[in-house]
């Protein structure tokens, strides 16, 4: 991070540019010449020219390519592809950071890079699926001196039977081992055909030294990894490991790095992000964190993701009431709303104590916007069981949920569940469950008409006078306005109408 923070290039095509680079967002071109395109992710895209080697740090002199393979220079280039969630997104953010430290060069197609990496989710069948036929595609690519590696939950679960299923996978990490990336990459480097990092006893969590962010209006940060929770029908435990938690102080000091670099909105993460608890001394509380990284000089907008329920505390409402900066919303997956349900899923807690903490969110004076997951379809799931999940919806009526059909997982206890429902009544369930929330969402946003809301801009529409932001309560709004340059500003925009899904507005000067 600091490599980036030294050797800024000062000067270039005005703000929009320079922020980017501060930001990291740059693509593998710039990274890996001595010119290249800065690319924003709005369209926008600009050259420029500069000393990159020294940005990305020595690369290994020891490379040598396996026998038989294309030569050297063309090799030490990378293709990440990731599949599902925010989580895996920032793994990988980290991961092209520890490659990006080593001379490597992003590309964005896996034809012209030496290693392809795919960045897995297994968290549903659908997608592990996914994995596999975009595995298959490259069958081919190794005996044209490409490697192919595996990383994140897929490679956790499969192991080392991936290199059956895909013999021409040399690279097989799962995201509890990421702390040995580097010295995989290196056995890789040095011609070794099949390496593995599958250990889940890992009690560090992944931090590197630089990582390359992809989105330049928000900083993803992990502060916790892994699950203590054991919901029936989830792999998480199994392929994230145990839970930790990053030290305070760490994070602290990533949060000062982030707002030297110009980001101003920073979004804790954690697959239970509220379960927060700091290893040092300090011994500071989730809430306390919050407070903390909102005090950060330049940060205006904290979020976090994904809370669970039995953690919610009163003292994160508070920390919200107390400090606007943290944005006024929280996602609390729910998954089902019969605590019959809830017991086969192992949840940890009763319809009715969600609702306490709905009730909890809702007392506060601001208008905290809430979300949630919900799974249907669960084994044994009653249409009585269903029906109680749809009166939730309309007791809480959420500003958005995700919705599953429940996907049986290798390993889960949900697995031995008897009475498994068939598919086509969980499709018929999902989309009952989706029309009625499409209903509430319309209903919802079409209340704000009238109402003022600030926006941070990061997105450009093509669209002459057409922009788009997050407010913060994370609702997507597309506004118009007549100014020649917003993103990454915060602006004032007042609701003109609304869709299930977005706001559309206008700037108030
Ligand atoms: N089947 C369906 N949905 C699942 N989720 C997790 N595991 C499964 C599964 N086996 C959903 C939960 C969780 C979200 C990230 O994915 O709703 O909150
Ligand atoms: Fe999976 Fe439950 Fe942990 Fe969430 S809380 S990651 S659903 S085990």
């Amino acid at each position: 991070m600091r490599k980036f923070l030294n050797l800024l290039p000062i000067g270039k095509q005005g703000l929009g540019l320079q922020e980017f680079v501060k930001r990291g967002s740059v693509t593998a071109d710039f990274l890996g010449g001595k010119a290249g395109v800065v690319n924003c992710g709005v369209s926008m895209s600009k050259p420029f020219d500069f000393e990159i080697g020294k940005l990305t740090g020595p690369g290994s002199a020891s490379f040598r390519p396996p026998l038989g393979l294309a030569p050297a220079p063309e090799r030490r280039t990378f293709f990440l592809e990731t599949f599902g969630c925010q989580m895996n997104d920032h793994d990988s953010e980290k991961v092209a950071g520890v490659l990006l430290a080593r001379g490597y060069r992003q590309v964005d197609r896996p034809e012209a890079a030496g290693l392809i990496l795919y960045n897995t989710c297994s968290i549903r069948e659908k997608a592990a699926q996914k994995v596999f036929s975009r595995l298959g595609e490259y069958r081919t690519k190794q005996s044209e001196g490409k490697i192919i590696g595996v990383l994140g939950c897929l490679a956790q679960q499969e192991g080392e039977d991936i290199f059956e299923r895909a013999p021409w996978v040399s690279l097989v990490c799962g995201s509890a081992s990421y702390r040995r990336l580097p010295q995989l990459i290196a056995e890789l480097e040095s011609g070794n055909h099949r390496v593995t990092g599958l250990d889940l006893d890992t009690d560090e969590t992944f931090e590197t030294e630089i990582t390359r962010r992809d989105n330049p209006f928000r900083a993803y940060l992990t502060i916790i990894e892994g699950c203590d929770k054991a919901c029936s029908y989830c792999v998480v435990p199994y392929t994230r490991g145990p839970e930790r938690s990053r030290a305070s102080d760490s994070i602290l000091r990533e949060v000062r790095q982030l707002a030297d670099l110009g980001y101003s909105e920073v979004q804790l993460l954690g697959q239970t992000v509220n379960s927060y608890a700091d290893p040092t001394p300090r011994r500071m509380r989730f809430a306390e964190l919050l407070l903390a990284v909102a005090e950060v000089p330049g940060i205006r907008r904290v979020r976090f993701t994904t809370s669970h329920p039995s953690d919610f505390t009163p003292d994160i409402v508070e920390a919200m009431e107390a400090q606007p900066k943290v944005c006024e919303h929280v996602h609390l997956p729910v998954q089902s709303g019969s605590t019959k349900v809830l017991r086969a899923m192992q949840r940890t807690y009763t319809r009715s104590e969600y609702l306490e903490k709905i009730g909890m969110i809702r007392s506060a004076t601001r208008a905290i916007a809430i979300t949630t997951d919900i799974i249907v379809g669960f084994p044994g799931e009653s249409e009585a069981d269903f029906e109680e999940t749809l009166r939730l919806l309309d007791e809480v009526r959420y500003d958005s949920l995700f919705s599953f059909k429940y996907s049986p997982r290798p390993n889960t206890p949900s697995l031995k569940l008897p009475d498994v429902i068939p598919e086509e009544e969980k499709s018929r369930r999902l989309a009952v469950l989706q029309d009625k929330q499409r209903e509430i969402q319309s209903a919802r946003n079409g209340q704000l008409t009238g109402e003022t809301f600030e926006v941070l801009v990061s997105g450009k529409s093509r669209r002459e006078n057409q922009w788009s932001g997050y407010t913060s309560s994370n609702r997507l709004a597309n506004f118009t306005s007549q100014a020649k340059e917003l993103l990454g500003t915060y602006v004032q925009v007042r609701v003109t109408g609304a869709t299930p899904n977005s706001l559309v507005g206008e700037h108030v000067v």
